[in-house]
């Protein structure tokens, strides 16, 4: 048996479903070894609070109701860098150096940090200034990051969007309708693809495709001339306007996210085709459900596979999973390269395949 550590855990960045059962995998792996977990509040913030916001983490927290809960029992939070860290009086200011402070109060001997590509070049630049014995847990329902087949929360999000395409087909089809899905991804079209393909979509847009509305029109003409009365159209967030540009919205504090896409498209499909059409966008719905089998799956195997790399003294890499079972790779490889959606995947062929239109 390794010695006896304490290990830190965080969840950053956007929420999504499964992260509750990584937290759990790796409190029953560290407990397996007699460790210790310390679970840290809302990301990197509770190591900048004083005293530091924790809470222990044992077999009794994680119980048998805590795999099923989408969200994440630690909070987690997408904003305040701490390289440039926004301070009350509008100015920025540098507070890796608290945070390291924070792990080193705390006694950890090593931080695992389950997050997106902007947590892990944080996380991974304070583990560099601090000596911060780092693992990365690959987790966001939009797939994007590299190294890894699957990060956790991708499976719920595509399942959540699927059953909302079962839901709109049925009154599509009664009311003779087109239905537009615009489903979240950032700036991959992850998500769509998968769920369009899964829901039955007659039209996929997703932002690594150029679409034009002649070959939208084209597609629902083609359903139409079939005798199918209705059409199913799903729509990346971050796919571009005719003019080029990505539809956002500004949030209070003047963030801006993207939003808005669906609308654009449903109108742009009803002057060109006559169609009587409508617009939902599922947002945030897709982050917050129980986990899918798979997810719960992925992530029980990343938070052992996690636990058993700090045993080892392995660190800066992250667990991924990959041809059917969880590897490690440097967190820097991860990150190094945005992962969208290769125009040469199983997934655009099998959608091409099937007829559905890229809009290209
Ligand atoms: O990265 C996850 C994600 O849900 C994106 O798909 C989406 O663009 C963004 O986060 C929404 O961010 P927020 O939760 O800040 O609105």
């Amino acid at each position: 048996m390794a010695a006896k550590k304490r290990i830190g855990i965080l969840t950053s960045g956007g929420d999504c479903a499964g992260l509750n059962a990584v937290i759990r995998s790796v409190v029953h792996r560290a407990a397996g070894q007699g460790w210790e977990v310390l679970g840290i509040r809302e990301g990197t913030q509770g190591l900048l609070d004083r005293p530091a916001r924790t809470q222990a983490l044992d077999l009794q927290t994680v119980d048998g109701a805590m795999m099923r809960q989408g969200g994440t029992i630690l909070g987690t939070t997408n904003r305040g860098d701490p390289f440039a860290y926004p301070m009350p009086d509008g100015s920025v200011k540098d507070r890796s150096d608290e945070i390291i402070a924070g792990y080193r109060e705390l006694g950890l001997d090593a931080l695992i940090g389950i997050g997106g590509d902007g947590s892990f070049a944080i996380l991974r630049k304070l583990a560099q200034k601090g000596g911060i014995n780092l693992v990365g847990v690959p987790k966001t329902i939009d797939n994007d990051l590299g190294a890894t087949e699957l990060s956790v929360g991708f499976d719920t999000a595509v399942g959540v969007a699927v059953e909302a395409l079962d839901r709109l087909q049925p009154t599509a089809a009664s009311h003779q309708r087109v239905m537009v899905l615009e489903v979240m991804g950032r700036d991959a079209g992850h998500i769509a693809l998968a769920a369009g393909i899964a829901g039955g979509a007659d039209v996929i847009l997703i932002p690594e495709v150029s679409y034009s509305v002649e070959r939208i029109a084209a597609k629902i003409q083609e359903v139409r001339s079939t005798g199918r009365n209705f059409a199913l159209v799903v729509v990346s967030e971050a796919v571009r306007t005719l003019e080029g540009s990505g539809i956002k919205k500004a949030l209070q504090g003047g963030e801006k996210r993207y939003g808005g896409i669906g609308d654009y498209i449903g109108e742009l499909i009803a002057d060109a085709t006559g169609a009587e059409t409508r617009v939902t966008v599922l947002g945030h719905v897709q982050r917050g459900s129980p986990p899918s089998p798979r997810d719960r799956l992925v992530a029980s195997a990343f938070g052992v596979h996690a636990v058993d790399l700090i045993a080892e003294g392995r660190f800066d890499r992250m667990v991924a999973w990959s041809n059917r079972g969880v590897i490690d790779v440097p967190i820097e490889e991860a990150i190094r390269k945005y992962a969208c959606v290769e125009l040469d995947s199983a997934l655009v062929r099998t959608a091409r395949g099937l007829g559905i239109s890229l809009g290209d």
